[in-house]
């Protein structure tokens, strides 16, 4: 299979350059000015002018088919992956569970079960560790050999995924030996345990009290721990979903001290707030995710955080639940409402409306944040994450004039909300294309279900300096 992208704007993290794009057999094998139709003859050609030719957006965290809550995330591996594709996104990392007594083997088997034959673009997962006896230091060492190059812990959920610090520093320093990547969910787990019972006591169950029992200060005092315990191992550390200004002062600290602490922030940090559980009823409940919505002053410091690359990658953590159902459980008590909300089809959307065109970040920036680092810190650079000859043909064509409305009818993933229903963003992916396939194009889905291939990881970039 051949494809011709001509006359595109091509946008790498670095560059940007009008010029065509030729693709055989899923991968890119040329790049140049008016490529030569008698030695380019492709099978099928794309008019892109006008348009930007970017790499595919890739989402480092994703909870498709997850059991969490009581419940299970309302996106399966093909719905989730196909809203993905139809926001631009050409590659994900997901997360299996390794929970308690089982081994990580059995966690990675059961998520292959559930991604392969269904999954329509490239996926991977990060191993999320629940415990940590000494025959789990060499099922970490064997993950990373099998291309699962970094592991999540938690410091907040107690009773379902919380470990305490010496777990976390024993798989800290394992990474030091096999060349893993740490992912912390960095909350004070313990206090925000004891304000949730204050709060039920005291007859507080409505959503919002989801967010006041999650403080920013629980958010910036564990990720500060992680950061020293990152330290006293000797090795990087990757924080995921941070929401405030107190956890990024942590980052922003310990990359002064020339310490290598990386994080991720997610496109509902940056466009949604506190005000939102306000909203009337169970509305709230929309929003409950860990850690919660933060007051809005926190998304300035967010956006300069990662003007500045203090914050170095965008991911959705897309963890969708309906409100009929799921959200619904927790209707007389906020603590039972299921953790998550949907979004890994808006976000390049999202941050290329509020991010590009609101004069925060560059066109360059934007590609960075959203595909070229979550690939060079998660082990997928260059063959993904770039546009450059030798990279895999993932590929989103990029209007930046087209106008989209937000909201469940206009969108695709497997959920009965959304939290920017009715929000115009300005810029969408025109076609996208996956393994050098063009899978969307004319606002359908043209792809194919099992099309989507288990990538093995290399190690993470995050060493040599990101
Ligand atoms: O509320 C969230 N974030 N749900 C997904 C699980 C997690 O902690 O990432
Ligand atoms: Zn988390
Ligand atoms: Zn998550």
């Amino acid at each position: 299979m051949s494809l011709l992208i001509t006359n595109g704007r091509v946008i790498t993290a670095a560059d940007d350059y009008v010029a065509d794009v030729y693709c055989e057999n899923g991968t890119i094998t040329a790049i140049g000015k008016d490529l030569p139709s008698h030695r380019f003859q492709a099978e099928r050609t794309i008019d892109a002018s006008g348009k930007y030719v970017m790499p595919g957006g890739i989402d480092v965290h994703t909870h498709l088919d997850m059991p969490f809550g009581g419940t299970c995330s309302s996106d399966d591996f093909e719905t989730g992956t196909i809203a993905a594709a139809f926001g631009g996104t050409t590659s994900l990392v997901d997360f299996a569970i390794q929970y308690r007594g089982k081994t990580m083997r059995h966690a990675l088997d059961d998520w292959m079960a559930k991604a392969s034959g269904k999954a329509v673009i490239d996926y991977s997962f990060h191993m999320i560790l629940t415990e940590l006896p000494d025959a789990g230091l060499s099922d970490m060492d064997t993950m990373v050999r099998q291309g699962i190059t970094s592991f999540k812990l938690f410091m907040a959920y107690p009773g379902v995924f919380m470990v305490d610090d010496a777990t976390i520093f024993r798989a800290l320093r394992r990474t030091g030996e096999n060349g893993g990547l740490v992912c912390m969910h960095a909350e004070n787990g313990g206090v925000i345990d004891v304000l949730v019972q204050e709060a039920l006591r005291k007859g507080e169950k409505a959503p919002k009290y989801h967010a006041l029992t999650r403080p920013s200060r629980a958010e910036g005092e564990a990720t500060g721990r992680a950061i020293a315990l990152a330290e006293i191992a000797g090795v990087p550390i990757y924080i995921v979903h941070l929401s405030s200004a107190d956890a990024l002062e942590k980052i922003r600290h310990a990359r002064d001290m020339g310490l290598p602490a990386y994080a991720e922030t997610c496109p509902q940090y940056l466009f949604l707030s506190y005000d939102n559980y306000e909203e009337p009823g169970f509305n709230g409940a929309k929003y409950v995710m860990s850690p919660p919505l933060r007051e809005k002053w926190h998304q300035d410091v967010l956006w300069k955080g990662l003007a500045k690359n203090d914050l170095q990658v965008i991911s959705t953590d897309h963890c969708p639940f309906c409100m009929s159902e799921q959200k619904e459980l927790g209707k007389d008590d906020f603590s039972k409402i299921p953790n998550g909300a949907p979004g890994i089809e808006t976000r390049l959307t999202l941050v290329h409306n509020g991010g590009v065109r609101g004069g925060r970040i560059s066109l360059n920036r934007f590609v960075e944040l959203c595909s070229t680092t979550p690939a060079r810190m998660f082990g997928l650079f260059p063959r993904k994450g770039t546009i450059a000859v030798g990279s895999d043909a993932d590929i989103v064509i990029f209007d930046p004039d087209a106008r989209q409305t937000l909201g469940v009818k206009t969108l695709h993933m497997r959920v009965d909300y959304n939290p920017y229903e009715g929000t115009v963003v300005q810029g969408a992916p025109s076609a996208v294309i996956s393994n050098g396939t063009v899978i969307v194009e004319g606002g359908k889905f043209v792809g194919r279900k099992g099309a989507g291939r288990f990538i093995k990881r290399g190690p993470s970039q995050a060493p040599s300096g990101l």
